[in-house]
């Protein structure tokens, strides 16, 4: 044996390991894990020489999917066996690509099939394949379709379909499209939109608002007109095609906090009961574009963008524009026109918005202020809040608080009965009555507080010294710079809860 210099040994063993390694690779068997076995022995030397087209899906699809992949296995003439996928913990995502190729982690184990349970409408749920392969047999031949759901390295849903010529798995994942879309368990619910951890769109099915016009307080002509507008499409929409007119609609609902503008959101919500209704609001709103494809699909259709003024301050605070509301104004300018599709938007800084809407007009058709309320509708309120309320009140009662509630909001009022109810608890625990001291005992206090904290936030306030002996609350100046902080604080004080 010839003396090696120990550099040269090492250089020797390390190529020696080297080619142990590729030898090792190169003549492993293809299929010694077993999910990989089941799926290349399923389909075969031909099947595994194929593509395999993948479908990537936002993660609200999960549930349709699952609806669409269970008509579609029970389609005639076709077989389908489901089989789960264990994973090693912390494992970064599987594809059916790398199951054909085998190259998988080796603890990668068959299983039952693992379900998540989600939401398939309001009050029941699906089991939907988390990981899982499915062997199909039909008159397409032999093929596999994977399953697998958002994970920790993976945002979107896949399916996957390998064993057939890509024009033919083409034709699998639309015919589950068309299926999702035909069985889509979203349609004709209303839905909140909210932003999971990861940034991605969740919907949830939210219960019927329960407000019926009788609840809403407005002047009957403005009711009436957002009614028009949001309503009165559905019982016209051939004649109004016919006569070349669009469906398409936005409105706009302004005017300052409690007033009623969500109220009557929730009221219209109502209302439309064979809609597909959409709830976007804060942070929810930039999801607008994902969010009204999917109404695109599921029409006839209401698009709810609370507080869209929240979005429109972005720009002012960042950069010379912003992206979230254009992409807003975008996406309602995106859908065709003959799409019964209702944008409804709220505001409490209709000045914030004019200037977007101004530039990009033929969103918002109809812009309808809903204003404090005025005397008339005050008496409203104070009985429509006051319904269920042992209320022992005169005339001259009612007249002073409906004087001394001059520029307050709806929410203001609908406190000033529940203030009232506790100030006759505190005379009285069994309730019997609420007094019309009660009630002058309630607004003394609330007046006060309102104005306080109005005056402390606002930092400009009007001492309660120089307001009018009956304390009528004036609404503050129009705050300036640190107007979203303020705007909120204000929005804090003044409802009191909502
Ligand atoms: N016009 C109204 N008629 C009857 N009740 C109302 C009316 N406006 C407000 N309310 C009551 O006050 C609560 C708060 O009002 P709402 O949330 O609709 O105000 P808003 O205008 O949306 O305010 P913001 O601009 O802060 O969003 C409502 O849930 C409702 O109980
Ligand atoms: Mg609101």
């Amino acid at each position: 044996m010839s003396e090696l210099a120990p550099g040269d040994q090492a250089r020797e063993f390390a190529a020696a390991f080297r080619s142990l390694l590729d030898w090792a690779h190169a003549t492993a068997p293809r299929e010694d894990n077993e999910v990989s076995a089941l799926v290349c022995g399923f389909l075969g030397p031909d099947g595994t020489r194929h593509s395999v087209v993948t479908r990537e899906l936002p993660p609200f699809e999960h549930v349709n999917l699952q609806t669409a992949v269970d008509a579609w296995s029970a389609g005639a003439g076709r077989a389908v066996a489901v089989h789960g996928i264990a994973m090693p913990p912390h494992y970064g995502g599987l594809t059916l690509q790398q199951l054909v190729a085998g190259e998988v982690p080796p603890r990668l184990r068959l299983t039952a099939p693992v379900l998540t349970d989600l939401p398939n409408g309001p009050g029941s749920s699906l089991g939907c394949l988390r990981l899982a392969v499915l062997l199909v047999t039909d008159a397409d031949g032999r093929y596999v379709v994977m399953i697998s759901s958002p994970a920790e390295h993976q945002q979107d849903l896949l399916v996957e379909v390998a064993g057939l010529p890509v024009d033919q798995a083409q034709r699998v994942l639309a015919e589950l499209d068309r299926l999702r879309a035909d069985l889509n368990v979203y349609r004709g619910h209303l839905l909140d939109v909210s932003l999971n951890l990861m940034g991605g769109v969740s919907l949830s099915f939210a219960d019927p608002p329960g407000v019926s016009r009788d609840d809403v307080v407005l002047p009957a002509t403005v009711l009436a007109r957002i009614e028009r507008h949001a309503l009165g499409v559905a019982g016209h929409r051939e004649v109004l095609l016919a006569a070349g007119q669009h469906l398409k609609r936005g409105l706009l609902l302004y005017g300052p906090p409690g007033t009623g503008k969500t109220h009557t959101t929730r009221y219209l919500l109502g209302q439309m009961t064979g809609y597909t209704r959409l709830v976007l609001t804060g942070r929810s709103l930039v999801a607008v574009g994902a969010v009204t494809d999917l109404a695109r699909v599921l029409l006839p259709a209401v698009v709810v963008l609370e507080d869209v003024d929240l979005v429109a301050e972005e720009r002012t605070l960042g950069a010379a524009s912003s992206p979230v509301l254009f992409d807003l104004l975008d996406a309602m300018d995106g859908a065709a026109p003959d799409a019964d599709l209702l944008f409804l938007l709220t505001t409490n800084r209709a000045d914030l918005l004019e200037p977007a809407l101004a530039a990009r007009p033929g969103r918002v058709d109809v812009a309808v202020e809903i204003a404090l309320p005025d005397a008339p509708a005050r008496r409203l309120l104070l009985m429509l809040y006051g319904r269920d309320v042992p209320l022992a009140l005169t005339g001259e009662d009612v007249d002073l608080a409906v004087e001394r509630t001059d520029g307050t909001t709806a929410s203001f009022l609908k406190e000033l009965i529940r203030r009232s109810v506790l100030e006759s608890l505190h005379d009285d625990p069994a309730l019997t009555v609420v007094t019309g001291a009660h009630l002058a005992r309630a607004l003394d206090d609330l007046l006060d507080a309102a104005q306080a904290v109005t005056r402390t936030l606002l930092g400009v306030g009007v001492d309660p010294a120089d307001l009018p002996v009956g304390g009528a609350l004036q609404p503050g100046p129009a705050p300036g710079a640190r107007m979203a902080y303020r705007r909120a604080m204000i929005r804090r004080a003044m409802h009191y809860g909502g």
